[in-house]
């Protein structure tokens, strides 16, 4: 599998264990509500009520629309989150960068979430693959992100690069997954930048 990240850029400030820095909850909101709202829209515009969607890299809220799914699967790190997101029908905690292999069958999705939290991947091909192969034929995989982040936690690699950099750098995440980029969305439809990469399984 083709390596994104070098060592070096893989680095993080804060080096020690991620499950430590999520052992609190945090009941807030990483991005403003027209980002938010923005980013319900999207989802949207890739699901359709039945649909079964795994939210990677979760917290206490979803941001889906209002559709009935066939199954909400989440994962996150901290169990008080998770358990208070009312759009799950079901969650498991793992670290990414300990474990990139999801305990979850293949092609059994039809979208993958992934908001606000790729910049904290170490090793995100191998993750990526991991999205392709629980993705049904035609699946989607949804990346969000903006310009906040907890710098001790995000990867070298994040932290020098543009915005723009950065979208590219997550349709490299997706190409090394075996996925395709089929769109790149830039707004900025409040304070916070709007970015998303939307993949699709091939
Ligand atoms: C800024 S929060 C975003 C949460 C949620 N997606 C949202 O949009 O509100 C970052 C999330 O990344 C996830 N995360 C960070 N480091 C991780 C790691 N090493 N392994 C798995 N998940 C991690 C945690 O679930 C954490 O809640």
């Amino acid at each position: 599998m083709t390596s994104i990240l070098s060592n070096p850029d893989r680095r993080k400030v804060d080096a020690s264990d991620d499950t430590k820095f999520y052992r609190s909850p945090r009941f807030v909101t990483h991005a403003d509500d027209p980002f938010l709202a923005r980013l319900t829209q999207l989802y949207a515009s890739v699901v359709d009520p039945g649909d079964r969607v795994f939210d990677a890299m979760g917290s206490w809220r979803s941001f889906l629309p209002e559709h009935e799914f066939d199954r909400v699967v989440g994962h996150g790190l901290n169990e008080a989150e998770l358990e208070a997101n009312d759009s799950l029908d079901e969650w498991f905690r793992q670290d990414f960068n300990s474990d990139q292999s999801l305990p979850l069958e293949t092609d059994s999705f039809d979208m993958v979430c992934c908001a606000l939290s790729v910049q904290y991947l170490q090793y995100p091909a191998r993750l990526f693959s991991e999205f392709d192969r629980v993705l049904d034929d035609g699946g989607a995989v949804v990346v969000s992100f903006t310009n906040r982040m907890f710098p001790t936690k995000a990867v070298r690699a994040w932290r020098k690069r543009t915005m723009d950099d950065r979208a590219a750098l997550v349709e490299r995440y997706l190409a090394a997954g075996g996925l395709s980029s089929t769109r790149r969305v830039t707004e900025q439809p409040g304070s916070d930048p709007f970015y998303a990469v939307v993949g699709r399984a091939r």
